[in-house]
C-alpha cells in the first residue's frame, strides 16, 4: 500500500520523562556566531508506548530552555521531521509543558503573517486561521492521530546562545490520554532540511551527534567547526532531486545505500533494489526519530536469509508465525534466559556510497520486553521489513547509529560517519553523567 503520510510515522508523539535539565550558562548572543560550538548532552530515554502502531519506545532527547524568563524543556531529536513543537496545554500541568503566558518573549504567529503560509511537509493541511486570527497548525501522524496548536515564536536558549524569534508549534491537543504514556518530554526538535526546521532556522551549516549505547549521555553539537581533528570521517553525499516525486521526501536526509554485508559476505542484490524508482519510492533516510532500521522487502528478505544462514548453529529461531514484533520484525530468536551473554553472531554492514556503518553484537538483537517462552527470552533482529508497514523507504534508525559519529554537513550536502565510543567523545566535550 502506497501511502503518502508514511513519513510522519517517524515523528511519533513520544513524550518522555523530563529528565535532564537545561544549561544555565550566561546567555551570549542573539545571533549565531559561527565560530561558536554549541554542545548539548544527548540522552536515550525509554517510554512504553504500546498504543501507537509503529512503536519505538526509545528516543533521543536534549534539554534546553525556552522563553523569558527561560523555562526548561526536554525535546526529542528528530532528523525526520520539520516543525519543532512544544506541549503548551497548561491544563495538563502534571506533565512537562511550556507555559507561553509566562514568557515575555513568546508571540503567536498571526495568520496574516507570511510565516503562516510557509508550506511544510509536516502540516497535513495548509495552516489555517483560528478564531483569534492566529495561525493554527495541525500535525498529522501515521496512526491517523493529530496534534493541533498555534504556530508561535519565542527565544530558544541552547548552551548559552539565545535564538530569538524561533518558530515552533505550541500544541494544545492531540496528546494521548493515558498519563503513563504521555508525559515525559515537552516537545520535539525538528531537524530535517525543510525551511521551518530547527537547523534551517538557525542557519547552522553543520551539526553532529553521537549516540551513546551506555548510560552516559552522548552529544549533540551545533556549529560550523570542523571536527576532523577528532576522528577521520567517511562521507556519503546527500541525494537531492530537483523534481518533486510523490513518494520522495525531499526534506529528508537521503543517502545512497549500495549494499549490505553479513560478516564479510555481500548480499547478492541488484543495485536498483536500493535506488528510488520513478515514483520516488525507495529512498534511504537517516532518521534519529526512528528506533530501528527498516529495509524494503527484497533487501530485507535477502538479509534475513543470509543472517539465518550464518547463525543456524548459534541461534534458535523463535518459530511463531503470529509473533511479529512491532509489526515489522518477524525474525526473532529464543535465548535461554539463564545465559549471561548472547552467542557470537556475524555483524551486518550497511554500505553507502563512500561510507559504511557496521552493526554488531547486541545491537543486532533486541530483547523484547516482557516476552518469555518457557525459560527463554525473545530477541528480535533489529532490521525490520518496510513492506509489512507499508513504508516505501529504507530508514536508518538511531539504534544503529549508536557509537557512530554522525555529522550532517549541510554546506557540502553530505553525511560523515565514523565508529567511535560516544560516551568517551561526550566526556571529551565536557558532557557528564
Ligand atoms: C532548569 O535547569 C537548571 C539547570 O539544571 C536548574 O538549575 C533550574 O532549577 C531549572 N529550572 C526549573 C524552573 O526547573
Ligand atoms: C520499552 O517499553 C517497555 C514496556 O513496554 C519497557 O519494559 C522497556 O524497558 C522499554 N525500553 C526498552 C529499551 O525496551
Ligand atoms: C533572548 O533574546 C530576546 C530578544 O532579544 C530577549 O527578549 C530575551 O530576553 C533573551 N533571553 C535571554 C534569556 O537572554
Ligand atoms: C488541553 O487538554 C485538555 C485535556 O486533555 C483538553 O480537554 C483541552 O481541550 C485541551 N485544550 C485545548 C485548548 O485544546
Ligand atoms: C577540516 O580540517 C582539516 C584539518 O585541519 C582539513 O584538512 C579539512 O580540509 C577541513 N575540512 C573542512 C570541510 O573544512
Ligand atoms: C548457507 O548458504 C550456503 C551457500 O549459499 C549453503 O550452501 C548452505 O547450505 C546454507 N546453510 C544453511 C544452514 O542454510
Ligand atoms: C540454562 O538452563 C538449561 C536448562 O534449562 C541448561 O541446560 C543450561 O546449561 C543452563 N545454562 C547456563 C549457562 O546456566
Ligand atoms: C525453567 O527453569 C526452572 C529453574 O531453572 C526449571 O525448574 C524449569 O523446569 C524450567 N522450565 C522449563 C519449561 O524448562
Amino acid at each position: 500500500m502506497k501511502i503518502r503520510w508514511i513519513f510522519f510515522f517517524f515523528t511519533l508523539l513520544l513524550l518522555l520523562l523530563l529528565f535532564g535539565s537545561a544549561e544555565q550558562m550566561p546567555v551570549h548572543s542573539h545571533r549565531f556566531n559561527s565560530s561558536r560550538l554549541l554542545v548539548l548532552p544527548l540522552k536515550i530515554q525509554d517510554i512504553p508506548s504500546k498504543q501507537l502502531p509503529f512503536t519505538h519506545n526509545v528516543t533521543l532527547t536534549v534539554s534546553l530552555s525556552v522563553g523569558t524568563p527561560p523555562q526548561n524543556v526536554s525535546m526529542v531529536l528528530d532528523t525526520g521531521s520539520e516543525l519543532s513543537w512544544l506541549q503548551c496545554n497548561t491544563t495538563r500541568m502534571s506533565q512537562p509543558v511550556f507555559q507561553p503566558a509566562r514568557s515575555m518573549s513568546y508571540s503567536p504567529v498571526a495568520c496574516s503573517s507570511p510565516t503562516c503560509t510557509i508550506r511544510t511537509q509536516d502540516f497535513s493541511i495548509p495552516a489555517s486561521c483560528d478564531s483569534k486570527n492566529l495561525c493554527h497548525a495541525i500535525l498529522s501522524y501515521a496512526d491517523a492521530s493529530s496534534s493541533e496548536g498555534t504556530l508561535s515564536t519565542d527565544s530558544f536558549i541552547i548552551a548559552g546562545s539565545n535564538f530569538s524569534g524561533t518558530i515552533f508549534g505550541c500544541m494544545d491537543s492531540g496528546f494521548s490520554s493515558n498519563p503513563d504514556e504521555d508525559s515525559k518530554t515537552t516537545g520535539l526538535m525538528g531537524m530535517n532540511r525543510g525551511s521551518l526546521s530547527f537547523v534551517s532556522q538557525m542557519e547552522f551549516k553543520r551539526f553532529s551527534y553521537c549516540i551513546s549505547g551506555s548510560d552516559f549521555p552522548g552529544i549533540l553539537l551545533f556549529g560550523d567547526s570542523n571536527f576532523t581533528w577528532l576522528v577521520p570521517l567517511n562521507y556519503t553525499p546527500l541525494i537531492q532531486i530537483s523534481t518533486p516525486l510523490p513518494y520522495f521526501n525531499r526534506v529528508a536526509y537521503t543517502v545512497q545505500l549500495e549494499g549490505i554485508k553479513v560478516s564479510d559476505k555481500p548480499l547478492q542484490l541488484p543495485k536498483y533494489v536500493f535506488e528510488p524508482d520513478h515514483t520516488g519510492a525507495g529512498q534511504t533516510m537517516v532518521d534519529s526519530g526512528t528506533q530501528f532500521t527498516f529495509l524494503l522487502g527484497p533487501a530485507y528478505t535477502a538479509l534475513r536469509n543470509e543472517f539465518l544462514n550464518q547463525t543456524t548453529n548459534v541461534l534458535r529461531v523463535f518459530e511463531d508465525p503470529n509473533f511479529v514484533f512491532q509489526g515489522a520484525f518477524d525474525l526473532c530468536f529464543r535465548v535461554p534466559s539463564n545465559s549471561t551473554s548472547l552467542p557470537q553472531i556475524p555483524s551486518v554492514s550497511l554500505l553507502f556510497h563512500g561510507a559504511e556503518i557496521t552493526v554488531s553484537g547486541q545491537q543486532l538483537l533486541y530483547r523484547v520486553p516482557g516476552e518469555m517462552r518457557d525459560n527463554d527470552s525473545i530477541h528480535c533482529f533489529t532490521f525490520g521489513n518496510s513492506d509489512l508497514l507499508g513504508i516505501e523507504a529504507y530508514i536508518i534508525g538511531h539504534h544503529h547509529q549508536q557509537n557512530v559519529w554522525m555529522e550532517f554537513d549541510l554546506e557540502n550536502s553530505r553525511i560523515g560517519v565514523a565508529s567511535v565510543r560516544c560516551d568517551e567523545e561526550g566526556q571529551r566535550f565536557g558532557v557528564h553523567h
